[in-house]
């Protein structure tokens, strides 16, 4: 597995394993099933409701604790500095676990105005060791320039909505010179359009590997992490199999230009679901 080294040195995985809208009682077997295979990294958050089964999954693979890297996320109901504190605890006891390896602000929430309090909370969460890495989620530039001017620390990650549809160039652009790793949620669209794309089905073809495939490798060369979701067996060990095959800086621009801008999820300069 190809490592990231994130801005506070800590390894992250390049490619992780998400698990949203996976039902608790779905939830234990596909996280099995994707340890299994091979990934180290698993993406939950709080309003994902199967915390704990992600948490009994990770205990009965028999995989160390400490080669795992679990993500979580504090949800929008509960910003605020006090709200935070007691939302980690929550999720590290659903997940049955003493530390997280990455705690997140799901989404900024601009209108609430409350990010920046949050943020002081995963600072001190951070500091007292209790996550290894703190980063943001769905922040555009805006919020993330709030953050390093109010914040002490910067974060690690801005994970957002990126996939060749929405290629998200300015932000990647910004993170980059800040050094934040973005990475990508719905990184193959959710399964949609991207996946028909002719652009994407010939390129596959042409290296003998499937659209999944491809998309996840346009990720990895522009040193984006991505965290597919599948409960499908073979697709759970399919969307693994990218690191025998290159796109060639041709490819990689006929995917960049597949760019649309099209979100599947909130724009989070409006979202407002508590
Ligand atoms: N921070 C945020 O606000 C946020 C928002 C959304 C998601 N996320 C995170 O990002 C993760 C991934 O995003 P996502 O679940 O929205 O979408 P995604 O990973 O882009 O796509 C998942 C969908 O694609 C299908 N799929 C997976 N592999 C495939 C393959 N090889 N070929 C064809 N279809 C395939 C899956 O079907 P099957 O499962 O039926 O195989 C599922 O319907 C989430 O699980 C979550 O951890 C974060």
């Amino acid at each position: 597995m190809q490592q990231v080294t994130l801005n506070n040195g800590l390894q992250m995985p390049q490619l992780g394993y998400g698990v949203f809208k996976v039902p608790e009682e779905e939830v234990y077997q596909a996280v099995l099933e994707a340890l299994h295979a091979g990934y180290r990294s698993i993406d939950t958050a709080m309003i994902y409701e199967n915390e704990a089964g992600v948490g009994r999954a990770l205990r009965d693979s028999g995989i160390p604790r400490d080669e795992i890297f679990l993500t979580t996320k504090v949800w929008n109901a509960d910003q605020g500095y006090a709200e935070t504190l007691a939302a980690f605890e929550t999720s590290v006891t659903k997940l049955g676990v003493d530390y997280v390896d990455l705690y997140l602000i799901h989404w900024p929430m601009p209108n609430d105005n409350r990010y920046v309090e949050t943020w002081q909370a995963l600072e001190e969460l951070y500091k007292q060791g209790k996550t290894k890495a703190i980063g943001v989620s769905n922040f555009h530039i805006p919020h993330l320039k709030r953050i390093l001017e109010e914040g002490t620390i910067v974060p690690v990650v801005n994970q957002i909505e990126l996939h060749p549809f929405l290629n998200q160039e300015e932000i990647r652009l910004f993170c980059k010179e800040h050094g934040i790793v973005v990475e990508a949620w719905s990184p193959l669209m959710k399964g949609r359009d991207a996946l028909t794309d002719p652009v994407i089905t010939q390129i596959a073809a042409s290296k003998n590997k499937t659209p999944a495939q491809v998309i996840l490798r346009w990720h990895l060369q522009h040193d984006v992490i991505a965290i597919p979701k599948s409960v499908t067996p073979s697709r759970i060990r399919e969307n693994l199999a990218v690191f025998d095959f290159e796109l060639s800086a041709d490819e990689m621009q006929q995917i960049d230009a597949l760019n649309q801008n099209q979100r599947t999820g909130s724009n989070p300069d409006e979202m407002h679901k508590k």
